[in-house]
């Protein structure tokens, strides 16, 4: 378990100080794989660095199993930082080493056994699916490659966390869900606690199970990823989920004055949200029948997240103003939010 309790960072200059991570509280699970999202310059990378001690704190402590790292002393450090692995963005290998020799390099510091050594590395290498890559250069390798051998060189030492900063932000579309099926396993496998830093909200969503949103140096909102998606409350975490939606794209038409949403008297622009287990029923189908109404679909979005549907469909329906609480409090009690986007 990891806690950041009451935890700032802040960074001196000649000039003036940046105050990078603001009084942060945070405990991430045994096992977890834990999200962080922001904008470039959120605080991310100084919050995470301070799980490992990269960055001391200026204030605050850093728990891990309830051992306070701030407190320990240099020797004790680098034992409790073996246990915690780290990728990063530019992958960060050693150019004139082959894949072995880098996988192997935090075993030879620590000075283990030749033997030894070789054995987890192949078993390292096979792990991350690199077997045939051993005596390849990292300038032999994609993205992905170089990525793969990081991970291995971070579990090289057996670490119980893998601190991953911006670790797909370099890597293609598909290249990047390969990695993050690739950090799954090793969470599921090896039971390592995984913290994901990143600014992509599909991401978070892919994989993590809970997530803090970043802004400022400050957490501004935690939660499961489900909650999150499902009820976001700041308006920086609406603007990360609508990044991964096309829902947005109504306001844009809106704005646009497009054809698509030209209302004629009485007609009106819903937004109905679902969750796939909740909502059972037909639920169109029921409009039709007991009120009349006959919804058309302008567009929808779903989202599997973990094994959660949750499901937005922008419509438009002709009501009359005074049955529309009334049909709006009828699809609430189904578990349907309502929003109305726009009326005629
Ligand atoms: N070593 C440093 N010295 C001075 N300022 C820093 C240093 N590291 C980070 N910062 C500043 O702290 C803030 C947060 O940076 P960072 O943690 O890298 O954010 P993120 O990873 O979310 O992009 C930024 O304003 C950045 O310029
Ligand atoms: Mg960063």
């Amino acid at each position: 378990m990891i806690q950041l309790i009451d935890v700032s960072k802040s960074f001196n200059s000649d000039s003036h100080t940046v105050h990078a991570v603001k009084e942060v509280n945070l405990t991430i699970r045994e096992g977890e794989i834990f999200g962080v999202i922001g904008y470039s310059g959120a605080g991310k990378s100084t919050l995470v660095r301070c799980i490992n001690l990269l960055e001391r704190p200026t204030k605050g402590k850093v728990l891990i199993d309830g051992v306070d790292l701030t407190k320990l002393r240099e020797k004790d450090l680098r034992a409790y930082r073996q246990k915690i692995g780290m990728i990063f963005q530019q992958f960060n290998l050693l150019g004139s080493r082959t894949v072995f020799e880098n996988v192997a390099f935090p075993l030879k510091y620590r000075g283990r056994k030749k033997s030894e050594i070789r054995e987890r590395v192949l078993s390292l290498l096979e792990l991350v699916g690199l077997e045939d890559k051993a005596n390849a250069y990292p300038s032999q390798l994609s993205g992905g490659q170089k990525q793969r051998v990081a991970i291995a060189r971070a579990l090289a030492t057996e670490p119980k966390i893998l601190l991953c900063d911006e670790a797909t932000s370099a890597l293609d579309p598909q290249t990047t869900k390969s990695i993050l099926r690739l950090l799954k396993d090793v969470n599921r496998k090896l039971g390592i606690t995984i913290v994901i830093i990143t600014h992509e909200m599909h991401v978070i969503k892919e994989i993590c199970n809970r997530v803090a949103v970043m802004e400022g140096g400050r957490v501004v909102e935690l939660g499961d990823v489900v909650s999150i998606f499902s009820k976001p409350k700041a308006q920086i975490t609406k603007e990360f989920i609508n990044s991964t939606s096309n829902l947005s794209k109504i306001d844009e038409l809106i704005k646009e004055k497009s054809q698509i949403v030209d209302l004629k008297a009485g007609e009106r622009i819903w937004r109905l949200d679902f969750h796939g287990s909740e909502t059972k029923e037909p639920i169109i189908v029921q409009l039709a029948k007991n009120f009349h109404i006959e919804p058309s679909i302008i567009f929808g979005n779903v989202e599997v997240i973990s094994d959660t549907v949750l499901g937005s469909l922008i419509v438009l329906v002709k009501v009359d103003q005074e049955r529309e609480q009334e049909v709006i409090k009828y699809l609430e009690e189904k578990q349907i939010k309502v929003e109305v986007i726009k009326y005629a």
